[in-house]
């Protein structure tokens, strides 16, 4: 037992030694009713205390000198609950000081607003639902008022502006809506404002800033909160300002000010060039700059030196010009540095080895090239070099220094640790990237916490045998029957979307699927990565609009995928899983908290769950490029169509720079066959990870253009992995809902085989005829005497000796025919009727990379 739970325990048997004995409507017998009626039985049934003496003298508890009247109620992780009842608390008139917090308190009493001597009042951390009542305008003495962590809903009320003697106001983390109230500029006392995590939108009131000249500390962050820069102009006595993670606009550095401590403006849409903050601001107090998701131009600071106290800094995914590494080594203090998504190339700059305190180093998503330097890593905790070019060996101080590390990721680098004696058998078939002696450091795996490695080789056997094996009985023991259609055609409206009660339909072009959802906000959504990331399916409903067509990106063979973005700015692809199992939502839930730990970088990660009535909803990575499908067959070569879904991506991508330049080069390299290529191996890795590096093989079962996905980097991932045997139904079903041209004659025969590694083969055969030829596996103009099917016609051209026929007319990088027909002829062994006779995927991961174009003559 904790000492504060055997704090609270004497404390209320000794409250409750004195029950008996109190005078009705004395405070005596308020507050003894109050502790009487909010003890929950456990916490009272312990050895009684006898202390005879009145309430005054109780632990907790002041009086004034005549001891009539309680002035000071301190009842604070008590285990209070429920709701306080009338004729108790709120009939201690001369009460000033009264602190409930951390208890399960779930509603306030009716007199409670009558408290009118109250000077600090403590309520954080309960459960208290409801709005504030607009009397609570009672309290004019009240100098510190703390509602953080409650339910509170609804609007803050106008009436705020009587307490006019307000120090400090903490409504964090509840659920309050609509505008701040202008009458919160008549507090003109305030020192510090809270209001963070609420669902607070529109404007500030107008003159803001000017209304608080006292106010230190100003929290608004986590709200949909519209504004300037110029609303916080006049907060003189500022130190600590964070507005992360709202809509605010304007030049950043009109936020500066010379004694700010804490700046973080991140997640807005602010601009500026960060250069411009030069000497004329002394930045000496500065300890905290968090200026990242943001639209910053221009240069990373050159006059930072000016910083020196500076302890955590992050300017990542902003829209910086291409620069080199900027200097900040005179900045010895910092213990955090974020340079993500900063533009940045040429080398790391050795004088990073000077930054001794630095715990935490992000640089990824850049183009730095070069060799890592040395880096002290006494203090290091979190580590991400991913998507640059950095070459070489990883230092041996790093690789010392991983297994006892937090996060580290080195992915998509050209990078090796040779020295590590990992088994290379494993690397080879379970890693993107391989050379022939080292293996290449370029597995997100790795990117996870390792607090109780013994070692890399453990952690890295462990993570997959554990994973697969895992995962591979949960496949086993899905027992899964496909739903009977039973589509119910409620037509939600507007009006009760704003409710957020259900129940609630998703529409797609073709159905309406209804998840029969009482209240939207206390179905929970699951982020694996994200645990205390508190959102709900209401959340899920908002971000994809209702699950509106218009945010809809596909209708997969589980069902509608769906494109959102949640709050926190994290975009994902949302997939209902309309087809019903016999699990239980605990041990789907289970199970998909398994799938959710496979990674590799070639499958597309499964973010997190959600469990709306009957519908399971599984939350992706949301990917940029869309899939092949989408790529060979549906844009004109170079050309966006405009209502495609890509569009939408480059309008509302946080960082247009990024994105363009991948897809526009993306587009471009439809006419290469390096890139297509790079697209058959990486969608080959995946399978052989799915294959070879999991006990038992995990089957695919709907491996086809549209489940490869493009990332960022246009490196192929794989979708759906896991899905079939979990959401599946019976094989004839499920081979009746295959996509036509898919389907391996195995299990097209009336005596179906059971799907096995090999019928993945065959359909992966088919993906890489369709890189090859740029047709669709069926219904492209196809000669009669073959079937019609993509499949046939290239086998038919193979035997022929005519393959050079079937290469795309699109792929300008010719001279390299013969190559690409020796692609065709893996396609053709991975196609062979008997199940047999086709390679394994490890086996066509080799023969690709035998295959691999030369560089040369590629733009990078
Ligand atoms: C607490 O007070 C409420 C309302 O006065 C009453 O209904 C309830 O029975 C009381 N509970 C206890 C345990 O005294
Ligand atoms: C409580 O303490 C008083 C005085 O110390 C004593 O007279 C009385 O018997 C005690 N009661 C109990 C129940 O122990
Ligand atoms: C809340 O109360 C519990 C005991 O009920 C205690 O262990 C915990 O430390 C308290 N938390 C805070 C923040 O005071
Ligand atoms: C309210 O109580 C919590 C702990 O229960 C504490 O952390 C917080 O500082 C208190 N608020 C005020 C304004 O004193
Ligand atoms: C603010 O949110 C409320 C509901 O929470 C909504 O009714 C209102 O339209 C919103 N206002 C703005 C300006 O977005
Ligand atoms: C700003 O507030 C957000 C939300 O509460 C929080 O995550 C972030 O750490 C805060 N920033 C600082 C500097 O405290
Ligand atoms: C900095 O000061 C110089 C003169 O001292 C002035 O010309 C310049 O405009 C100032 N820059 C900013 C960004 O305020
Ligand atoms: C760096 O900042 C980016 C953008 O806010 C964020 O996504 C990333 O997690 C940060 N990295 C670390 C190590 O905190
Ligand atoms: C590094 O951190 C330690 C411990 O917090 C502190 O004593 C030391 O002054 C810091 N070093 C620098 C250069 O700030
Ligand atoms: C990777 O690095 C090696 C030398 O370390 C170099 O030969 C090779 O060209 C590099 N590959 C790429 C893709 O940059
Ligand atoms: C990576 O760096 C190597 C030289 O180290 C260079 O030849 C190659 O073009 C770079 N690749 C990219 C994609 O920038």
């Amino acid at each position: 037992m904790g000492f504060g739970a055997f704090v609270s325990i004497i404390v209320l048997t000794f409250f409750f030694e004195h029950l008996a004995c109190q005078q009705p409507n004395t405070d005596d017998f308020f507050v003894s009713e109050f502790l009487k009626n909010m003890s929950s039985a456990s916490s009272s049934s312990s050895q009684a205390f006898n202390l005879s003496a009145s309430v005054c003298s109780w632990p907790g508890v002041s009086c004034d000198a005549s001891k009539e009247h309680v002035v000071e109620l301190i009842a604070s992780g008590l285990g209070l609950s429920g709701p306080i009842p009338d004729n108790t608390i709120g009939k201690l008139n001369k009460l000033q000081i009264l602190d409930l917090s951390n208890n399960t308190i779930t509603a306030l009493p009716s007199d409670f607003w009558s408290l009118g001597s109250l000077k600090v009042l403590n309520l954080s951390s309960n459960q208290i639902s409801g709005s504030l009542a607009s009397n609570f305008g009672n309290f004019g003495l009240l100098e510190a008022f703390d509602l953080s962590s409650n339910h509170f809903s609804g609007e803050i009320p106008e009436t705020i502006s009587s307490l006019v003697s307000l120090k400090l106001l903490k409504l964090d983390k509840n659920k309050f809506e609509h505008n701040i109230p202008s009458g919160i500029l008549q507090c003109q006392s305030l020192v510090s404002i809270d209001l963070s995590l609420n669902q607070l939108n529109g404007t500030l009131p107008q003159g803001f800033g000017a209304a608080f000249r006292k106010l230190e500390s100003l929290n608004l962050a986590g709200n949909n909160l519209h504004g300037h820069d110029s609303d916080f102009s006049g907060l003189r006595s500022i130190t600590s300002v964070n507005i992360s993670s709202n809509s605010f606009q304007g030049s950043f550095l009109g936020m500066f000010k010379e004694q700010l401590e804490v700046i973080d403006l991140s997640r807005n849409q602010f601009e500026g060039q960060i250069s411009q903050v030069n000497l004329n601001y002394s930045l000496s107090h500065l300890v905290y700059l968090d200026l990242s998701e943001n639209r910053l131009s221009g240069e990373i600071f050159q006059y930072l030196n000016a910083a020196q106290n500076i302890k955590h800094l992050n300017v990542a995914h902003n829209r910086f010009a291409s620069q080199k590494f900027p200097k900040i080594e005179s900045l010895s203090r910092l213990e955090y540095l974020n340079l993500s998504k900063a533009n940045l190339h040429g080398h790391i700059p050795a004088e990073i080895s000077k930054l001794s305190n630095l715990s935490s180093l992000d640089i990824s998503l850049n183009n730095l090239i070069g060799e890592i330097p040395f880096l002290r890593s006494e203090n290091l905790q979190i580590l991400d070099l991913s998507y640059n070019n950095l070459s070489g060996e990883i230092p041996q101080t790093v690789l010392e220094k991983l297994p006892s590390m937090e996060k580290y990721n080195f992915s998509y680098n050209n990078l090796t640790f040779c020295s590590l004696g990992i088994n290379p058998n494993i690397l080879q078939t379970a890693f993107y990237g391989s050379s022939d002696n080292c293996p290449i450091a370029a597995n997100p795996k790795l990117f996870k916490r390792t607090k109780e490695r013994k070692g890399m080789e453990l952690a890295l056997v462990l993570t997959l045998s554990m994973v697969c094996l895992l995962s591979g009985l949960i496949f086993l023991a899905f027992g899964c029957r496909r739903k009977t259609k039973s589509w119910a055609m409620k037509q939600t409206s507007y009006k009760e979307e704003q409710n957020i009660s259900g129940p609630f339909s998703f529409q797609t072009d073709s159905t309406t699927w209804v998840a029969d959802v009482k209240q939207a906000n206390s179905v929970p959504v699951v982020i694996f990565e994200k645990p205390l990331l508190n959102i709900t399916f209401a959340d899920l409903l908002y971000s994809t609009s209702n699950f509106d067509r218009g945010t809809l990106l596909a209708e997969g063979k589980f069902g509608p995928v769906y494109r959102g973005f949640l709050p926190s700015g994290i975009q994902v692809a949302v997939k209902v899983l309309v087809v019903g199992s016999t699990l239980t939502d605990r041990e789907a839930a289970k199970e998909l908290e398994y799938l959710g730990r496979i990674k590799h970088p070639n499958l597309v990660p499964l973010t997190g769950y959600c469990f709306a009535g009957d519908q399971r909803i599984a939350i992706y990575d949301y990917m940029e490029n869309g899939n092949l499908q989408n790529f060979l067959h549906d844009l004109p070569l170079g050309v966006q169509r405009t209502d495609d879904w890509s569009t939408d991506t480059w309008e509302e991508g946080d960082d247009m720079n990024g994105i363009q330049n991948a897809s526009s080069e993306g587009l471009l390299s439809l006419s290469s066959w390096r890139l297509r290529h790079k697209i058959a191996l990486g969608t080959a890795r995946a399978l052989a990870f799915l294959h070879h590096g999991c006990s038992p093989p995990i089957i695919h079962r709907d491996v086809k253009a549209s489940s490869v996905y493009l990332d960022y980097n246009l490196e192929p991932r794989l979708s759906d992995f896991g899905l079939a045997k979990i959401f599946g139904s019976s094989l004839d079903e499920e081979i009746a809902r295959s996509s036509p041209g898919y389907v391996p004659p195995e299990l097209c025969q009336p005596e179906c085989d059971i799907p096995t590694p090999k019928s993945d083969v065959y359909c992966y055969g088919v993906v890489l005829f369709e890189l090859i030829t740029g047709k669709k596996p069926v219904g492209d103009d196809y000669p009669e005497e073959t079937e019609g099917t993509l499949v046939s016609w290239v086998r038919a051209l193979v035997r022929k000796n005519l393959a050079s026929r079937a290469i795309d007319p699109k792929i300008s990088d010719r001279g390299i025919d013969d190559l690409i027909e020796e692609a065709l002829k893996i396609g053709y062994l991975c196609t062979a009727d008997l199940p047999s006779k086709r390679p394994s995927m490890q086996q066509i991961v080799g023969l690709l990379k035998d295959i691999e174009p030369p560089a040369a003559g590629e733009k990078s």
